[in-house]
C-alpha cells in the first residue's frame, strides 16, 4: 500500500472532459469557450451541466440566452479548443479570426461548432452558483454526431469518435 500526502484541493477529479461550449446572445453574436467543468447530471430527462465563471464574456450572453451547445471536440480540435479557452470573446471575434466552422442549432437559438464530432444543444432550466464558477443545467434538446459515429439505436460509439 502506498504513503499517502495531502495534495492540492482544486479541480481535484481529473482528467477534465474538453469541451467547447458555443452561444449566441440576444444581438446574434456568437461566442465560444472551452470549458473543463462539464458533466453528465440526469439520464431522465437528459441533462447535463456546464460550470462558467462570471468573469468570462460567455457568461453573460448564456446568462441572457437561456441556452447553449456543447461540442465535443475530436483529436484534430486541439487548436481550436486551446484557441477558444486562451483569448476572449472580449477582445476577438474568434468564429472570424479563428475561422471556427458553424451551423444552426435545430433546436435552440445557437452556433454548432460543425468540426467538433458531437454537438449537445441545450436549454438552461436551472443554475447554482458553487463558489468560482456558476453551474448551468442545461435539458439536453438534441444531440447532433458525425456520420458513421452512431449505432442503429443512435448510440455513439466514442472510441471512433476519438475525443480530445
Ligand atoms: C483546459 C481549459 C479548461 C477551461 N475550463 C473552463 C471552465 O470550465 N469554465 C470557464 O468559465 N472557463 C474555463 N476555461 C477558460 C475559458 O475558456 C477562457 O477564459 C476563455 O478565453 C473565455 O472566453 P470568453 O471570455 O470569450 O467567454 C478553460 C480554459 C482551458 C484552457
Amino acid at each position: 500500500m502506498s504513503k499517502k500526502v495531502e495534495a492540492q484541493m482544486k479541480s481535484a477529479i481529473q482528467p477534465c472532459p474538453k469541451a467547447i461550449v458555443s452561444v449566441t446572445d440576444r444581438g446574434g453574436r456568437d461566442n465560444a469557450l472551452a470549458v473543463g467543468y462539464c458533466c453528465n447530471c440526469s439520464y431522465d430527462p437528459p441533462m447535463v451541466m456546464v460550470g462558467i465563471v462570471p468573469s468570462r464574456f460567455s457568461y453573460e450572453m448564456i446568462k441572457e440566452a437561456g441556452c447553449f451547445v456543447v461540442n465535443l471536440p475530436g483529436k484534430e480540435g486541439k487548436a481550436l479548443f486551446d484557441y477558444t479557452g486562451s483569448v476572449s470573446g472580449r477582445n476577438a471575434d474568434k468564429f472570424k479570426e479563428f475561422g471556427i466552422q458553424s451551423t444552426r442549432a435545430s433546436r435552440i437559438n445557437a452556433p454548432i461548432l460543425t468540426d467538433c464530432p458531437v454537438n449537445i444543444e441545450c436549454v438552461i432550466v436551472d443554475s447554482i452558483r458553487t463558489g468560482s464558477h456558476e453551474m448551468f443545467v442545461g435539458r439536453i434538446e438534441c444531440v447532433h454526431a458525425d456520420e458513421g459515429l452512431t449505432d442503429e439505436k443512435g448510440q455513439i460509439n466514442f472510441e471512433k469518435a476519438s475525443l480530445l
